[in-house]
């Protein structure tokens, strides 16, 4: 079993509740990860995903290896036939055979590079170990998605809704760096699983993959958008139909608390405060941030736990 997209949740309620239950009692399974090696390898930075992901391993009893790959290990060349006479100095081919022969299961990090989206929706680096690893791979943020923290989203909206049709909406925020869409990506598959009223905002032109975002309904007005909200998730992505490109930084689009409203505000971190977010919004007792961040754990557990129960 692999965990690579939200598509690999066969029952999403089911999920959320069997994460909460290791929430509540997060060593009671520590027998069924001994002698279960997990290795992460990080092609890029990453802090909530890096502790989070051991912390589970480590909650099921199982010993974690961490590489971060992009700066420490060899340039991977991934094409088929190539002459590698150039500055890449080992094939995926290898180095995922390699890395299989040290652990269990393998968890990879690789962002979009946002300069070829046809590379990019290639996934060639998951994909890569999914190829030749042999041995569970889980995705800790590829280019397209990073169902770990959408799976920690749903269990924190499950915890704070207070009615069984949420109005949830996604808010796109400035930023000053071109940004991936795969915690989007992810979020709105992810919604699209679950009873909502669900919306995503945005300035005209940051469309998200329309094969992802489907008929969920595009409201160009955030303030409309943000109206009667119940939760608020703020992200800022680059453009995708003219990839990776920044529009335009339109700091009217930054979430206050007085845009909150009595909506709860939700953001998987990294943030800005003061560009994406105002500290006013940050700070107020409507953030759910760390709850999020802390929610990274259990995601993270459930789906080791179910790797292992398959392996
Ligand atoms: N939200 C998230 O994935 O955080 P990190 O990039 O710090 O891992």
């Amino acid at each position: 079993m692999n965990y690579l997209s939200i598509q690999d949740i066969d029952h999403l309620p089911t999920w959320v509740d069997e994460a909460r239950k290791l929430k509540s009692a997060p060593r009671a399974h520590r027998p069924l990860g001994a002698g279960k090696t997990l290795c992460l390898l990080f092609f890029n930075n990453s802090l909530r995903t890096r502790l989070s992901t051991q912390k589970a391993a480590m909650n099921l009893g199982m010993e974690v290896m961490v590489m971060n790959f992009g700066t420490e290990g060899w340039a991977l060349e991934y094409g088929d036939g190539t002459i590698m006479d150039q500055g890449k100095s080992e094939h995926i081919k290898e180095a995922a055979q390699v890395v299989s022969q040290f652990c269990d299961i393998v968890a990879i990090r690789a962002f979009a590079t946002l300069t070829d989206k046809q590379k990019d929706e290639a996934e060639l680096v998951l994909n890569g170990f999914v190829k030749y690893a042999g041995i569970p791979v889980l995705n800790m943020e590829s280019s397209v998605g990073h169902p770990l923290q959408a799976l920690a989203d749903a269990i924190t909206i499950a915890e704070q809704k207070n009615k069984e049709r949420p109005k949830v909406v996604l808010s796109w925020a400035p930023h000053p760096k071109a940004l991936p869409h795969a915690v989007a990506n992810s979020f709105v598959q992810m919604m699209q699983l679950q009873e909502a009223d669900f919306v995503i905002t945005h300035p005209k032109g940051y469309e998200l993959n329309p094969e992802i975002t489907k008929n969920v309904p595009i409201e160009y007005d955030q303030e409309k958008a943000l109206k009667g909200a119940d939760f608020v998730y703020v992200k800022n992505w680059s453009s995708y139909s003219d990839y990776g490109a920044i529009l335009h930084q339109d700091s009217s689009w930054m979430v206050t608390k007085k845009k909150l409203a009595t909506a709860q505000l939700m953001h998987c971190l990294p943030v800005r405060r003061n560009v994406v977010l105002s500290d006013d919004a940050l700070d107020s007792d409507r953030s759910l941030v760390i709850t999020q961040a802390n929610n990274r754990t259990y995601a993270a557990q459930l789906v080791l736990k179910k790797i292992i129960e398959h392996l």
